[in-house]
């Protein structure tokens, strides 16, 4: 019984080597020390045997019971380890990587410039209670010029070349003003809303000309609205934009829509003022187009001028992102060249 219990043993041994995986191992245990298992079997034919065969048998199956319980568990944390190992080496986390996808030179999408630097501008119009509105990019006359003052025979039409669609009727905006009329249309004042988006005009294109390109307009309508208010909000909007504070002038502009019109600069954020190649030693920066809208406008938007008046401004985006990025020609901005707009992806 004893040489039965030895030949178990190296069985065991052997089946254990072979054993690839926990299933194999509680098998084998089973198999072996298990209830019905086969040192049991052995065991269960020492019933008839004399005390001394039952001591020195019971000795020896008992010792082992425990060495092949041990080297079971033995091989069970060793097989355990390597399943770890091995999951590890499959799914690691680098957690020192920041920027995980584009580290590993992935190609993901990130955001377009301008887009980066239109929503900074509607969350700061947001900050200051303004709405956000959209308009269409094929208009008609009247939201195009009409409304906004520029009569059929109005010399300020050649201001902007326009695409017209061959039914001379509709026409691609050419400004982002269209949203004022629509802003008007749908609102009753007081109001104040931004309307950021493409325009296209007609041109031939270099450095800082493109046929499509992006504005803000803003408008602000409301009973004993200044141009001191529009001077605080253009001031904080570009404290903001460029995290500094900002030194703003006007001069006189002329746009049929607004009345006094005028342009914004900025005090060069180059040089401080002294001047230098960026504000072509002028000291300051032609920034944006403002005014008081014009009375005519506010009719034509259904608006009591006894009661309301209003100011409106065009902020050019493309010329803030070229700015903002140090972008010294334009035309990049739309070219889609993934190795332009991959230099600002932001996640
Ligand atoms: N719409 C004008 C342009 O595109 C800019 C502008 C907007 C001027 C609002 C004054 C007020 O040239």
């Amino acid at each position: 019984m004893l040489e039965q219990l030895e030949n178990l043993k190296k069985e065991f041994n052997a089946e254990l080597q072979n054993a690839k995986d926990k299933t194999a191992l509680l098998n084998i245990k089973a198999q072996y020390i298990g209830k019905t298992g086969k040192m049991n079997d052995i065991l269960s034919k020492m019933k008839d045997a004399s005390i001394e065969v039952k001591k020195s048998v019971g000795a020896k199956s008992n010792e082992i019971k425990s060495e092949m319980s041990e080297k079971i568990d033995e091989k069970l944390a060793q097989i355990e380890t390597a399943e770890i190992n091995e999951n590890l080496a499959k799914n690691w986390v680098d957690i020192t990587l920041t920027d995980g996808r584009r580290d590993l030179g992935l190609n993901c999408a990130g955001y377009h410039p301008v887009s980066i630097v239109q929503r900074e501008i509607e969350d700061i119009f947001i900050s200051m209670g303004f709405e956000i509105l959209d308009g269409p990019h094929i208009e008609d006359d009247y939201h195009n010029f009409e409304a906004l003052n520029i009569p059929p025979t109005h010399p300020a039409r050649d201001m902007q070349d326009t695409f017209w669609f061959s039914d001379m009727k509709h026409l691609l905006r050419t400004h982002t003003s269209t949203i004022q009329v629509r802003g008007m249309e749908s609102h009753k004042p007081p109001f104040k809303f931004v309307g950021p988006g493409k325009v296209f005009r007609c041109e031939a294109t270099d450095a800082s000309h493109e046929i499509a390109f992006h504005q803000l307009e803003g408008m602000m309508v409301g009973e004993n609205v200044s141009v001191a208010n529009l001077i605080y909000f253009m001031k904080t909007l570009l404290s903001e934009i460029f995290r500094k504070d900002v030194e703003v002038r006007l001069r006189p502009g002329f746009f049929p829509f607004v009345e006094p019109g005028f342009e914004l600069d900025i005090r060069c954020l180059n040089c401080g003022g002294n001047g230098c190649s960026v504000c072509k030693h002028s000291g300051w920066l032609e920034l944006l187009p403002c005014g008081m809208v014009h009375p005519n406008v506010l009719k034509y938007g259904g608006i009591d001028t006894e009661k309301y008046n209003g100011f409106a401004f065009g902020l050019g985006l493309d010329r803030l992102v070229m700015m903002r990025y140090k972008i010294d020609d334009i035309r990049l901005i739309h070219s889609g060249d993934l190795r332009f707009v991959k230099q600002f992806a932001e996640f």
